[in-house]
């Protein structure tokens, strides 16, 4: 690994950061030896209403999993990403909304967004919204998502937002796992020139969830959509008609802020739970050092709000620093896979964050899209979401930024509510790959099997030691699950699921995940949902689900599949399955192959050894590991031989 390319801090970035290599050193040691008193200081960047006296008070002991932050201060959220700029920043856009055709933008100034949330949040209480009641959002990214979170923190209701690709299904398990009694749609969402049918989906999914009384619906398209009489009402219309003023309700640092529900290795999507304080504290305190942001810059973070990323880096960390966000409703490849790099121009962004895998497929459309586009607004670029191989990190940098942008490669998960490891730009010398070193307060450590700390240069699974602010603090109504999930593999260690290496200069390559959880687009999966949306199709007797490799994906999806007796393989089948399964998570889900299976290896205790299934899938047969211990051997050459080929 010493031979590792290497990309020294620009002069102008350590001059100019707000940290520089020593600073980082400086604060870094200050956060881990004095936690208490570096995030007392930090805490102050927000607006409290009564100040907190306490910092952290966290335990990871497994028989007592506790975390809080700033636990007796009270604020208000959405006060502190709205209603604190009105005197300085008023006028300045804080929402740059770009449509999905080129010619259709928005820009909403803080002044703007104080009102239309702030009626946005009356409409909720004049539907009976509540501090404490879960509201599920269901929207395409439009501004009024935003408006939707943002309204909800205002008045102290808990949004569980779910991503617009999600079937009626996924949708429904969702809203019946949280109780929502509210959920907020499009009456279509628009992506790439294609509608999606938001209403109708919303309609399907709540014909199997009893909780919601009302469904408030955002004109997006006028199309005509479902409707049903006391149930369903037209936002706009409601917005008009109630006040512009709702004064912010006060909440406790650790009253929760949202939950968001996100895959594991078994059973049903979690859903993560975040708070109000901390949470707030960490994605402002990120956003404004990882990507350096001053005041005047144009953001763009291009993750959909579905996700968590669009939830901290989209709209909470960068409204709290009083940023212009850039919120995209389309895709990298319409109408021409120059759009990203004309929305900069356009808008002229300085600092672009995006995935890996939206990288990998814009550079396999060739360099023309990108070289005719100007981009000399560019001056930071940011990667997430999964690991980058460095040909893909070398054209971003090379291609995308001409060599004069740092790239900040991010790594971080749903469940810590904000970037734990990556480089600051003015501070960290880059290595293509390396998501490099942690932030303020962060203590990463590399693990084996055993749970044995590995020192200095190797590699393990990764684990953190210590609490930081924007920590998931349960799974909602399910805290065994959360001490299960993370703080029972390691005891007394938050374990991320992930696998990682550490070279000679302490950086850190996050491999990905070892547990199984498919990573696929940047979007996560568990296979275990996948098997089970297959095997309740009536021809499926057995599924087992595993990644391999994937050019632009990252991972593709991998499907063995056992039919049930007098069930015959064949194409229409797969194309039936497929479809299957799009509609009973989303099309994210959708597999890349599927292979018939007379049998899947089982060990005689009737486990799917899915080591052997993942290797087969990988085409890498030569190293298959012990099979003896298989209930019947000969499946194993049947899979070999009966291999599909990659998409
Ligand atoms: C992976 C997204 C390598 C990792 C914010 C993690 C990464 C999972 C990176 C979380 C990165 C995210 N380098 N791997 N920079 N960022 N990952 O919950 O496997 O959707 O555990 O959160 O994505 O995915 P999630």
């Amino acid at each position: 690994m010493s031979d590792d390319k290497i990309y020294p801090v620009p002069e102008d970035w350590a001059n100019n950061a707000y940290v520089n290599r020593a600073q980082y050193e400086e604060m870094y040691r200050q956060s881990i030896e004095n936690p208490d008193e570096f995030w007392r200081h930090h805490g102050y960047r927000i607006d409290w209403i009564k100040p907190f006296t306490k910092v952290k008070n966290t335990s990871y002991d497994p028989h007592n999993v506790d975390i809080r932050w700033y636990e007796d201060g009270t604020l208000n959220v959405c006060a502190n990403c709205v209603d604190r700029h009105l005197a300085a920043r008023g006028d300045q856009v804080a929402i740059l909304w770009e449509g999905d055709e080129p010619d259709m933008d928005l820009k909403i100034t803080y002044r703007q967004l104080h009102e239309r949330v702030s009626r946005f949040a009356n409409v909720l209480k004049k539907l009976g919204v509540k501090k404490g009641d879960r509201v599920t959002i269901y929207l395409p990214m439009i501004p009024e998502a935003a408006y939707a979170m943002l309204a909800c923190a205002r008045i102290g209701a808990i949004h569980s937002v779910v991503f617009g690709g999600f079937s009626p299904d996924a949708l429904a398990g969702r809203i019946n796992d949280c109780d929502s009694n509210l959920v907020i749609t499009a009456d279509e969402g628009v992506r790439g020139g294609r509608t999606i049918p938001l209403k109708a989906n919303t309609d399907k999914a709540l014909s199997h969830a009893p909780s919601v009384q009302n469904v408030l619906v955002v004109k997006r398209t006028n199309a005509d959509v479902p409707w049903t009489e006391g149930r369903d009402v037209w936002l706009q219309e409601e917005m008009e008609q109630v006040s512009a003023d709702c004064s912010p309700e006060e909440m406790s640092a650790e009253d929760p802020l949202f939950i968001l529900y996100t895959s594991g290795s078994t059973g049903k999507p979690k859903g993560v739970l975040h708070t109000s304080g901390g949470y707030l504290v960490h994605t402002s305190m990120t956003h404004q050092y990882i990507f350096d942001y001053k005041d005047g810059d144009i953001y763009w973070c291009t993750a959909d709000v579905g996700w968590v990323t669009g939830h901290s880096y989209i709209v909470y960390g960068p409204l709290a620093n009083g940023a212009t966000t850039l919120m995209f409703e389309g895709v990298p490849n319409y109408p021409s896979a120059s759009r990203f790099w004309d929305v900069v121009d356009k808008h002229q962004v300085n600092i672009f964050y995006t995935a890996p895998t939206a990288i990998r497929a814009l550079m396999g459309a060739g360099n023309e899209h990108v070289t005719k586009t100007s981009r000399k607004s560019l001056k930071l670029l940011g990667t997430v979401g999964e690991p980058i191989n460095p040909e893909a990190w070398e054209w971003f940098y090379n291609v995308v930024g001409e060599g004069r942008c740092p790239i900040v490669d991010t790594w971080w998960q749903t469940e810590t509510g904000g970037i734990l490891i990556s480089p600051l730009p003015g501070a960290t010398e880059l290595k293509p790959g390396s998501a490099t070193l942690p932030f303020f307060g962060v203590q990463p450590a590399l693990v084996d099997n055993q749970g044995n700390l590995i020192e200095g240069a190797g590699a393990g699974n990764l684990v953190l030691r210590d609490s930081w602010p924007g920590q998931m603090r349960t799974v909602y109504r399910d805290h065994e699950r959360f001490v299960q999930t993370y703080f029972s593999t390691y005891p007394g260690m938050y374990f991320t699921g992930d696998g990682a290496k550490r070279d000679e200069d302490g950086y850190y390559w996050v491999t990905g995940r070892v547990d199984d959880v498919l990573n696929v687009s940047g979007h996560r999966m568990g296979t275990a949902e996948i098997e089970s949306a297959l095997v309740a199709h009536p021809k499926v007797s057995e599924a087992a689900v595993v990644g391999y490799p994937h050019d632009i994906k990252g991972q593709g999806i991998y499907v063995y599949v056992t039919l049930m007796a007098g069930e015959e393989p064949n194409e229409d089948l797969r194309k039936e399955l497929r479809d299957w399964v799009r509609q009973e998570i989303g099309p994210i889900a959708s597999p890349d192959i599927i292979q018939f299976a007379s049998g899947l290896p089982k060990t005689r205790s009737g486990k799917i050894m899915r080591r052997i299934l993942r290797k087969i899938a990988e085409d890498d047969f030569s190293n298959l590991g012990d099979t003896s211990t298989l209930a019947e051997p000969g499946v194993v050459n049947e899979l070999i031989e009966h291999r599909q080929n990659r998409a």
